[in-house]
């Protein structure tokens, strides 16, 4: 097993801080003098909270576009060692492509991350209270005003719901990977009642991967080792629309009297996600929320194969088993399971925006999910997912449906429920969910941010 250098890994990269640090947010700057970015950087540097570091008050983390290294004097021919989609950019027409991002979700409507409005360095802070956050937040926005290297372009809140909710109304946070070499596997036993270990190259460059070989390792800055304890950061601006949302659940599940069913349009939601409301897996209940108690809700101690082969439970669209196939993606579920291995991110997305007083009424406002995640090869692990799981119309035979949460739509998309004697077809979803921006960011290593900072 690998021991992973805690000292030269940000912080993030091993913690969500949702536990202690409920407060965040996201600032997204651009690079309009190298020197004195450098500066503001080297400024800012003793703040960046590292893996090893416990802190109680705020964490400050920070990643760059490829775009960032440039201007910081990463050569061309250098940059060409990271990851093709991170050189690339996001908003590219090629990634616009592989990642559904059309109609309403195209670039050119985004608030950034696109030609009209790029971004170089993503600057993430998190704290234990709205009082914490605001005082850091105004001191780092000094620190940016006064550095005149750096200028801020957008500043996105975000923050945990207090249940850890998100905006539709599911539970969120539960199927996540333990790293191997983190020692995180019993704790999330106990919350979860099961642990997948994923070697520490799948998300931290430098390590073994679950090829059994790391990922190329980028250099920088004539250092041959500067990606190593990096991770490459995928950030999207999810918009949802969750009276679109309940209002299409309430709709479909009408009876033939026309009256709406409180219990079936949540069950037709829990079917899509593939969790209930309270968290609680269909797989193991797939008829009614148990919604007590939450050991049962965060329950991640199942597996499709065994239990839910014929999609009974979880419809094999849903989005937990779009995104996580577990081991039902071939017919041999050890295959599955290791091949499923290769595809797995770690999600640190957090929720922004007021939660809807009444999901039935359209209030007008803005939410949606910050969704960020951390992989070693975005093309393997984040493009994989959205591209060939999520927006895949034909996923395991299935025609003409696509992911009900995230998927790219298509003319008269369905979703269906497999079932017995037949199963029930669900037509013409609507887009629940829109893209608002979006950038693939790379996290340094803490000694690799130190070169950045003082030049070469
Ligand atoms: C607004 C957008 C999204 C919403 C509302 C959403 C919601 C959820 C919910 C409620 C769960 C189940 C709870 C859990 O296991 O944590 C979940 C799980 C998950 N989602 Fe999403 N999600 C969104 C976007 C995405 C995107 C863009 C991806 C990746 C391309 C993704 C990948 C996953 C994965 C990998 C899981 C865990 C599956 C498992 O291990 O069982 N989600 N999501």
């Amino acid at each position: 097993m690998a021991t992973l250098d805690f000292s030269d890994i940000q912080g993030f990269v091993l913690s969500s801080y949702a536990s202690n640090m409920p407060c965040a947010n996201y600032l997204l700057l651009t690079i309009n003098d190298a020197a004195s970015c450098r500066s503001w950087l080297t400024q800012i540097l003793g703040k960046i909270t590292a893996g090893n570091e416990r802190k109680s008050d705020f964490s400050l983390n920070i990643a760059f576009t490829a775009s960032a290294f440039l201007k910081l004097g990463v050569t061309p021919d250098d940059l060409l060692t990271f990851s093709a989609p991170f050189q690339e950019g996001m908003s590219t027409p090629l990634r616009q492509q592989l990642l559904g991002d059309s109609g309403s979700n195209a670039p050119a409507n985004w608030l950034w991350g696109n030609a009209q409005n790029p971004v170089d360095i993503l600057l993430l802070l998190f704290a234990n209270g709205e009082e914490e956050l605001k005082q850091q937040l105004a001191l780092r926005e000094t620190e940016i005003l006064n550095s005149r290297g750096v200028t801020l372009i957008i500043s996105l809140a975000a923050g945990r719901q207090p249940d850890s909710k998100e905006h539709f109304g599911f539970l969120d946070g539960i199927g996540q990977p333990v790293i191997e070499g983190t020692g995180r596997e019993e704790k999330q036993l106990n919350r979860t009642g099961h642990a997948t270990v994923i070697k520490a190259g799948e998300f931290i460059l430098g390590y073994e991967n679950e090829m059994l070989k790391p990922d190329p390792l980028p250099r920088a800055l004539n250092i041959p080792t500067f990606g190593i304890n990096g991770t490459y950061l995928v950030f999207r601006q999810m918009e949802q629309h969750v009276h679109e949302f309940w209002k299409y659940l309430n709709e479909t599940t009408r009876d033939a009297s026309g009256n709406s069913s409180p219990q079936d349009r949540d069950r037709l939601g829990a079917k899509m996600v593939g969790r209930w409301k309270s968290g609680a897996p269909v797989t193991t209940h797939p008829h009614t929320d148990p919604a007590i108690p939450p050991a049962v809700n965060q329950d991640n101690n199942f597996s499709f194969a065994e239990k839910d082969g014929s999609g009974f439970g979880c419809p094999f669209g849903a989005h937990i088993r779009r995104t996580n196939p577990r081991d039902s993606l071939f017919d041999d579920p050890a295959i599955s399971l290791k091949t499923v291995k290769r595809h797995r991110i770690i999600r640190r997305g957090r929720s922004y925006g007021d939660r809807s007083a009444d999901v039935f009424i359209d209030d007008g406002k803005e939410r949606g999910l910050h969704f960020i995640c951390l992989n070693s090869n975005i093309e393997r692990q984040f493009e994989f997912i959205q591209q060939s799981w999520a927006n895949n119309p034909s996923f395991v035979a299935l025609n003409n449906e696509t992911d009900p949460l995230i998927g790219q739509r298509n003319e008269g998309n369905v979703f269906s429920i497999q079932g017995c004697p037949a199963r029930t077809r669900i037509h013409n979803l609507p887009e629940f969910v829109t893209t608002k921006g979006g950038a693939y960011f790379f996290m340094p290593g803490m000694n690799a941010l130190k070169q950045l900072a003082g030049g070469f």
